[in-house]
């Protein structure tokens, strides 16, 4: 009986009650300012190139990984941008600068609000209130997201899925979509067609294994066979049978029995991926099913711009690892999905802003694959704003764009010269981050300052993908540790 997925359907497009989002309006003065920085040396700041800082329309897949091993690595692309195979052809791909950033405020008051529903171990959340919520985060779409591609079956499908190290299960759309499939670039999965396709039964330890990964969305059964049921935070949604097959990484690193969703019912801003590749902290997440191979080590290179690309690559040992600096796996969220990092400072052109400890550890942070826009606490933002204003004084201001609220117009300039910013995390690492996270491009007349200030000194910090550009980033799962390197990919 198809009773299951039908009604489930309609309960998914209904229940996300979607919140309009009210961009904060930030605070004019907060107590903590950085001193003033007094040297110039050019270690402290970029020269950027202003055509840089504009995207370009072709793909350069000639960019060079430096010291990897390309067949174990995936390639990754941005999923807008002109490497992107589900960009050929289709222009509606394309989002808008508004568009991307609302998607992201989406995404990250998602994020939020299921950490801080979560965080049962915290002193300011009341007994009362965990008790009937999930164990678990769920997961969000949204739009800063990044592709990679696949093999799923025998004989393989390739398929191109957005990877998210803030979601668990792997899913991708299966014929016969008993539901509903969204138009994806690649011809849809089908399991009949594959020889190591096998359902997952209902009321096995597997089966309930769902439960944590999918945010403790009730299990579904159709025909003895186990139904996921996984919703985003954007009101996006896949539902489908809970199945084994053989997923191939790369030519030599190939899974049997991999636990993946078969969507029968998709819905969302998934933009023409055929579903999503979870690299998220649970059992079912694809970490932990290839932890024998990889001891739940993988890294990615975001690439500069979404017109190079950059690797995803599974395993200790594959990449340029020498020069890696590991950072701690904050507690905080240790029972969630997501990688918590302990930031202790900031520093803007060399200079350590004088931000309280306390600011940092209220809320903690995380750090995400798909959020584009680093989020901070209200008095570290305003520390950096203030001191990046003071060091970008000569340049002509622009207003503001959505979130991003400290913005120049760089029309009569052919390069510019901006401070280096550096986030410093627990074991005392420093981490420059790269020139390609420091500012958001609209167009040569608005460049903005990549950060943003969350809305409340209780919600999580979330360092995002923009400050992640070029950088290697490794994660431990195994060693409990989160590591970058500069230089990852270009
Ligand atoms: C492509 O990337 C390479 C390596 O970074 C660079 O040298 C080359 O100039 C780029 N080509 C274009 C057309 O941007
Ligand atoms: C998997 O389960 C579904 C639902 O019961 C069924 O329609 C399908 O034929 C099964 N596939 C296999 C290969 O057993």
């Amino acid at each position: 009986m198809a009773t299951f997925i039908f009604p489930n359907l309609l309960i998914s497009a209904n229940s996300v009650v979607f919140v309009l989002l009210i961009l904060c309006s930030w605070k004019k003065s907060y107590a903590f300012q950085g001193t003033k920085s007094s040297t110039d040396s050019n270690d402290l700041h970029h020269i950027i190139h202003v055509n840089a800082l504009l995207p370009s329309a072709v793909c350069n897949s000639s960019t060079k990984v430096s010291g990897l091993d390309k067949k174990s690595s995936l390639q990754v692309v941005h999923k807008h941008g002109p490497c992107s195979q589900l960009h050929q052809g289709r222009a509606k791909n394309h989002l808008t600068h508004a568009e991307t950033l609302f998607q992201d405020e989406a995404r990250v008051r998602y994020i939020q609000s299921r950490l801080a529903k979560n965080s049962g171990s915290r002193s300011d959340v009341k007994e009362t209130d965990d008790a009937n919520l999930p164990a678990r985060d769920g997961s969000v779409v949204g739009s800063g997201d990044y592709i990679v591609i696949v093999g799923l079956g025998t004989p393989k499908k390739q398929l191109s899925l957005i990877f998210d190290t803030g979601s668990d299960i792997t899913w991708t759309q299966c014929e016969p979509c008993a539901g509903y499939c969204y138009q994806q670039q690649e011809t849809i999965f089908d399991p009949s067609a594959s020889s190591t396709y096998s359902n997952v039964s209902c009321n096995t330890a597997l089966c309930n294994s769902l439960f944590s990964a999918t945010a403790g969305n009730p299990l579904g059964c159709e025909s003895s066979t186990c139904v996921y049921d996984i919703q985003y935070g954007d009101s996006s949604f896949s539902i489908g049978f809970f199945a084994k097959e053989r997923l191939t990484l790369t030519s030599t690193d190939v899974f049997n029995n991999f636990l993946f969703g078969c969507g029968q019912n998709n819905q969302g801003l998934f933009v023409g991926a055929a579903g999503m590749l979870g690299l998220g902290r649970d059992k079912l997440a694809l970490p932990s099913q290839t932890a024998r191979k990889y001891k739940k080590i993988f890294s990615y290179c975001l690439p500069s711009s979404s017109s190079s690309t950059g690797f995803l690559t599974f395993g200790k040992g594959r990449g340029s690892s020498k020069s890696v600096k590991f950072t701690p796996l904050s507690k905080s969220f240790r029972d969630t999905s997501f990688y918590g990092l302990d930031i202790t400072g900031i520093s803007v052109g060399g200079t350590k802003l004088s931000i309280s400890e306390s600011v940092f550890t209220t809320a903690g942070a995380i750090i995400d694959s798909g959020t584009v826009i680093t989020r901070l606490p209200p008095a570290a933002y305003a520390a950096l704003r203030s001191t990046f204003r003071q060091s970008m004084s000569q340049y002509p201001k622009a207003k503001k764009f959505s979130i991003l609220d400290t913005c120049y117009d760089f029309r009569n300039y052919k390069s510019v010269t901006i401070p280096k910013i550096s986030f410093f995390f627990s074991g005392g690492i420093e981490l420059a981050i790269p020139q390609e996270g420091i500012l958001y491009s609209i167009s040569v007349s608005q460049i903005c300052l990549a950060f943003a200030a969350n809305d409340d000194v209780s919600d999580v910090a979330i360092f995002g993908n923009t400050q992640q550009k070029t950088l290697q980033v490794v994660y431990d799962g195994a060693g409990g540790r989160v590591g970058f390197a500069t230089g990852g990919c270009q």
